[in-house]
């Protein structure tokens, strides 16, 4: 009777051995619990896929957590964080959700850090994804070995290191942490501080002090018109050619790009020269994945990641999934749609183009880059075609796709803050259907409740 279970037990346990050997339980690591590693595995844990996420701090919401501190933590790693205390989304509300998770109707058009930070965290409680990261766990190294990835990561408190092997990989440690420093000649002599919008946490440090703010980027505009608010000057040193109709207050003044410092001040190309007491260069984040050799295939730069497909297949390893290196886009709804897509991708619900045709299209897209004489970094931009971009990976992967209203908003909003950059977070838009959306003016009793 006995022997006749144990005979049972063995047969039942030989069909599973072989079963698991034919359909291998696929594996996926992902890499930072910001919007795209939460969005990634709220995707992958509804189908059912067998994944970890690593966070080397113990919170989910990446940048969208402010830290008041500068440099590093506790545990000894530079702050990831760039947020500052006075920061609302530069995007309205429909775009700066994801999936099926609307933002609360109290909230206003755009929300504080504070507010948008806790939905991440109300969003991770919801889909049931805390369990699936590990915390205080900072990858250090990704390896491709065979036909597998190995994952070297390590508890930043213990310093316990550990090798996990992994099917595929899903990146989303985010590529506005690492300051692009622009190196200008004299930066040594220059007696006052100088530091980039990384480190920018709050107006009050420049009260009535004589600011420079290099760049015209968004953080450029944002922090610049932050400080304004409490700064004796403004002095504001950039190239772009963007037409900006912000009455800008009379004490903003626009320079051309910085020749050199000195002691006191800064001499602009056009020979003019400024007083300053503090410089906040906005001149933007480096790409930067230290964890990956060449193992992986890529070609990494500050400036570009490549070859991508879709903008974000690793062309040389298909399974490893880049998120969120896209810029000019709605962000937040790009990672979600990008999660949908690479969890489709790993659910077998698509098979990707071969090698050869995949790389044939990214050259086609760097060539046209190059014959125009742009940077290489042009190869991340989606800008104007953000709707088309949305429409492929849909047609590709089955995956709903995200509908045309969107870049419609953002379109809009985009003109908006070209007209005037104090008043753009003034308007509230609101989905109609997929093609249509109406804007109107907020209710100030709406913004003076903003909780900053
Ligand atoms: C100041 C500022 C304002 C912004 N405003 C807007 C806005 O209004 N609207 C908008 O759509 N977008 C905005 N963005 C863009 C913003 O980056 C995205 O909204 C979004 O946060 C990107 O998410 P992410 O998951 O890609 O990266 P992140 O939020 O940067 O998250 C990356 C995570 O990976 C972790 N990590 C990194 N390396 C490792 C490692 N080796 N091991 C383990 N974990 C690691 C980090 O700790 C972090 O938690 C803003 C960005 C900044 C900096
Ligand atoms: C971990 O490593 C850091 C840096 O080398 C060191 O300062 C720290 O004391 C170590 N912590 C433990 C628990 O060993
Ligand atoms: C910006 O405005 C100036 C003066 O109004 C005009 O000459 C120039 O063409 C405009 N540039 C762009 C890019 O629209
Ligand atoms: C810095 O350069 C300006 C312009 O040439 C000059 O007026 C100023 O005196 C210089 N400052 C010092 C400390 O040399
Ligand atoms: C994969 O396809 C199945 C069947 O069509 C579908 O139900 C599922 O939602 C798809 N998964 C993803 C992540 O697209």
């Amino acid at each position: 009777m006995f022997r006749k279970y144990i005979f049972v037990f063995t047969v039942v346990f030989q069909i599973c051995l072989s079963y698991s050997a034919v359909v291998k339980t696929k594996r996926v690591c992902v890499v930072g619990a910001g919007i795209a590693g939460i969005s990634a595995a709220r995707y992958l844990k509804e189908a059912g896929i067998d994944f970890t996420v690593y966070e080397s701090t113990q919170y989910v919401g990446g940048t969208w957590r402010f830290d008041p501190r500068v440099g590093t933590d506790e545990n000894g790693l530079p702050l990831h964080t760039s947020m500052y205390k006075t920061l609302r989304t530069n995007l309205p509300k429909p775009t700066m959700e994801l999936k099926g998770f609307p933002l609360p109707e109290h909230l206003p058009s755009f929300p504080s850090w504070r507010d948008y930070y806790q939905y991440l965290q109300d969003y991770s409680k919801h889909f049931n994804i805390l369990d699936h990261i590990k915390f205080l766990h900072n990858v250090l190294l990704i390896r491709r070995v065979g036909d597998v990835w190995r994952v070297k990561h390590q508890h930043v408190q213990t310093n316990e290191t550990f090798e996990d092997e992994y099917d595929y990989i899903i990146i989303g440690n985010g590529h506005f942490s690492k300051p692009n420093m622009p190196n200008i000649p004299g930066e040594d002599r220059f007696k006052g501080k100088i530091i980039h919008s990384h480190d920018y946490k709050e107006p009050e440090p420049f009260r009535n002090r004589r600011v420079l703010i290099v760049g015209a980027g968004p953080s450029g505009m944002d922090i610049g018109l932050d400080v304004a608010e409490v700064s004796k000057t403004l002095v504001h040193s950039h190239h772009s050619k963007i037409n900006f109709s912000t009455p800008f207050p009379p004490h903003y003044h626009k320079k051309p790009d910085i020749q050199e410092f000195n002691e006191t001040g800064a001499i602009f190309k056009d020979g003019s020269y400024e007083e300053i007491d503090d410089v906040i260069y906005c001149t933007g984040f480096q790409y930067d994945i230290p964890f990956l050799d060449e193992s992986s295939g890529l070609t990494l730069s500050p400036k570009s990641i490549v070859p991508l497909y879709r903008y974000m297949v690793n062309i040389n390893q298909p399974s490893m999934i880049l998120m969120g290196l896209i810029v000019r886009a709605c962000l937040v709804v790009a990672l979600d749609a990008q999660a949908r897509y690479a969890t489709a991708l790993v659910k077998g619900n698509f098979t990707l183009p071969p090698h050869e045709e995949m790389m044939q299209e990214w050259q086609k897209r760097m060539n046209a880059i190059r014959s125009k004489g742009l940077p290489s970094s042009y190869i991340h931009i989606l800008a104007e075609k953000e709707d088309q971009y949305y429409a492929e990976l849909s047609e590709e992967s089955g995956i709903q796709r995200v509908p045309p209203v969107m870049f419609k908003i953002r379109t809009q909003d985009m003109q908006a803050k070209l007209d005037n950059l104090y008043t753009y977070r003034n308007y509230v838009y609101t989905v109609i259907d997929d093609e249509n959306f109406v804007r109107h003016e907020e209710e100030p009793a709406v913004r003076r409740g903003l909780t900053l």
